[in-house]
């Protein structure tokens, strides 16, 4: 089985999770879909991706610039068994009832709000709970984080109580408009912040309690994480039980991977797309026990953690893999490490 794909939102993630499908050995890229006919179009049409025409711009657009489309989202939806909408926080659940009219599965992101989705999804998390559904929300790039390391400890030792503060760079790379260009700003000053009921949509009965803090940055976020066990522990054990872990990738002092800084260079070297790091890379040094709580740093990048999930929830709701089989596919055509 072939399964047709549409993205609709060709920015930063869009733009990932297409060429990630077209990489999938069971997977076509039917087309992809844009708001404006800017540089991101012209890559697209390079690239040979089919191109379509999103919102009140329409056909028209494109064309008097030159940029051949195919037509509009509610053509491509013709076409396709399922679409990943990776537009804009809120505009996904504004595009969701013409999914529902075109009878097109939906794979919804992280900056829409969990009503969206029948499911709130990461892959080794609640794959089994997206098995079938006609809408999945890959939950944010920190959520993902969290539920990738906090899930790993709970399934091993049992978390009594988590809790994380998050350090989030301010902007994507090429966003112009979001700052502080000169400020650490409490993200919110109210606390705690979201992720951790967000965490709570994918392991709803880990208790967890988050803060987080927005520093300008703009390549990953690092989260100091603590949690308090159900069994004692020692630090060897937690450091096993992220080895053995899918996606979680262990770093530090040894290969001089001591900083996000180290990590973008390394990603660089590998040949990865756009320096991306799919997998959590948690510090080997900084895991830490004392009185039954392991305290550990993770860095996150965001633009690139839930591009593997997304290629999951694909299969997922389609019912064509179960998850070892999806995520060993995905794994492997993305060249992961772990
Ligand atoms: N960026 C991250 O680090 C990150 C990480 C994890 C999850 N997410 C989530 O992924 C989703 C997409 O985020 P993103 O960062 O990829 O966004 P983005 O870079 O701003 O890209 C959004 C895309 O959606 C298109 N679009 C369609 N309808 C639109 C509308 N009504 N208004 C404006 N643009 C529209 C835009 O087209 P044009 O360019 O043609 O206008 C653009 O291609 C969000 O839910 C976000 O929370 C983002």
């Amino acid at each position: 089985m072939v399964i047709k794909v549409g993205v609709n939102g060709f920015g930063t993630i869009g733009r990932r999770v297409a060429d990630a499908v077209a990489l999938q050995p069971d997977m076509k890229l039917v087309g992809v879909a844009k708001t404006k006919p800017d540089y991101k179009a012209q890559l697209a049409l390079k690239k040979g991706y089919p191109l379509y025409a999103s919102g009140e711009a329409g056909v028209g657009e494109f064309e008097k610039a030159g940029l051949k489309v195919e037509g509009t989202v509610e053509d491509l939806l013709k076409t396709v068994d399922i679409i990943v909408d990776a537009t804009p926080g809120g505009v996904g659940e504004k595009n969701k009832p013409a999914y529902e009219k075109a009878r097109v599965k939906a794979v919804f992101e992280g900056g829409e709000k969990a009503r969206v989705a029948a499911v709130s999804f990461v892959a080794q998390c609640n794959y089994d709970k997206a098995y079938g559904a006609d809408t999945i929300r890959v939950v944010s790039c920190n959520t993902t984080g969290l539920c990738r390391t906090l899930h790993t400890l709970d399934s091993v030792f049992g978390v009594k109580k988590a809790r994380a503060t998050l350090i989030r760079r301010a902007a994507d790379p090429e966003d112009i408009k979001r700052g502080p260009i000169d400020a650490i700003v409490p993200d919110p000053t109210t606390l705690p912040s979201h992720h951790g009921p967000d965490v709570n949509t994918v392991l709803p009965t880990l208790p967890i309690t988050t803060v987080a803090l927005k520093v300008p940055n703009t390549y990953m976020h690092v989260h100091s994480v603590s949690a308090d066990l159900r069994q004692p522990v020692k630090s060897e054990d937690v450091i096993e039980a992220f080895q053995r872990a899918p996606r979680v990738l262990l770093v530090g002092k040894d290969e001089g991977l001591i900083s996000t800084a180290h990590l973008f260079d390394f990603a660089r070297d590998l040949g990865r797309p756009r320096q991306d790091i799919y997998e959590i890379c948690v510090w080997r040094e900084s895991v830490m026990v004392v009185d039954g709580e392991v305290h550990y740093l993770q860095a996150v990048h965001q633009e690139a953690d839930v591009i593997p999930e997304n290629i999951d929830a694909i299969r997922a709701a389609l019912k064509s893999a179960d998850v070892e089989k999806s995520m060993k596919t995905t794994d492997s055509t993305l060249k992961m490490l772990k």
